[in-house]
């Protein structure tokens, strides 16, 4: 298998998806106050997907190999929680900080995307965890272009983070997409500038670079998805699913909630 290059006709598609994946979290965001659960929000995602929308929530019974059927539409990954947190009857509180990630499927195509919401007003740690993950996705969005390689957008996330104080987490990554959730290439969010595959219009990639307040080192949950840091430090990850095109790139996951690249980084962005 190799990097498939998507056809006009596809690209429309992966549009398609990629907005109805922003609008399931522009939908969910006024929701994410103390007290609900995540079990609620994701129940409420999962109704509008699928009754207003009609996509069809990609992680409900996603079984990769060695994994059990992922049993919810929705990650919620809270505080130390890294990602794949599934689901529950826990009760989000005032100064949390939850990862929301929501796949849709759309006419057979994906689109995947997640934000940070922070609960209350947060402490500064996790609002400047927060912010400087997002800073991290976008830097890697601006380096995005043909010719440029995979190894950049890793470098200058890395650099990012750990030049912050911070640390990336190395077990996961971003993934093409398109007809299938996770395809080739895996896209580090560490690495060298200069390596890697060369990045060609038409590609689809999501960056999903997740960053914890302490150190990197992960480790997995009983329920066999959830991911937290090992050091029970906090872990913040934004993530985008991207076309290359002829001169840049196009964020796909796009909506009008969708919160702007930052001041660091917009005037990086042609
Ligand atoms: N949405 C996640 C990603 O960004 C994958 C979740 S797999 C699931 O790649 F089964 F946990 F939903
Ligand atoms: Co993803
Ligand atoms: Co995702």
């Amino acid at each position: 298998m190799s990097i498939t290059i998507k056809t006009p006709d596809e690209i429309e598609k992966m549009r398609v998806a990629g907005r109805l994946a922003a609008e399931v979290l522009d939908y969910i965001a006024p929701f994410v106050k103390p007290g609900v659960t995540t079990g609620e929000l994701d129940q409420l995602c999962h109704e509008y997907m699928v009754n207003v929308q009609q996509t069809i929530p990609a992680p409900l019974n996603y079984a990769p190999p060695g994994y059990p059927p992922y049993p919810k539409s929705i990650c919620t990954s809270i505080n130390h929680q890294v990602c794949h947190g599934v689901p529950g009857p826990k009760a989000l509180k005032k100064g949390d900080i939850v990862n929301l990630d929501i796949t849709v499927i759309k006419d057979g195509y994906h689109g995947d995307t997640s934000r940070m919401f922070i609960v209350g007003d947060g402490s500064i740690l996790a609002r400047r965890l927060c912010q400087v993950t997002l800073e991290c996705l976008w830097l890697g969005i601006s380096v995005v272009k043909p010719g440029a390689r995979l190894g950049d957008i890793g470098q200058i996330i890395q650099k990012h983070a750990e030049d912050s104080g911070f640390s990336v987490v190395r077990e996961f990554c971003g993934h093409g997409i398109g007809l299938k959730f996770h395809e080739e290439p895996q896209v580090l969010h560490y690495g060298k500038a200069g390596t890697g595959p060369e990045l060609l219009p038409g590609m689809t990639f999501t960056i999903e670079p997740m960053i914890n307040a302490g150190k990197a080192a992960i480790s997995e949950l009983p329920d066999g998805w959830t991911i937290v840091t090992k050091d029970r430090s906090l872990s913040a990850q934004w993530e985008h699913t991207i076309l290359i095109t002829p001169t840049g790139f196009e964020v796909l996951t796009v909506s009008p909630d969708c919160p702007p690249p930052p001041a660091l980084v917009a005037p990086l962005l042609s």
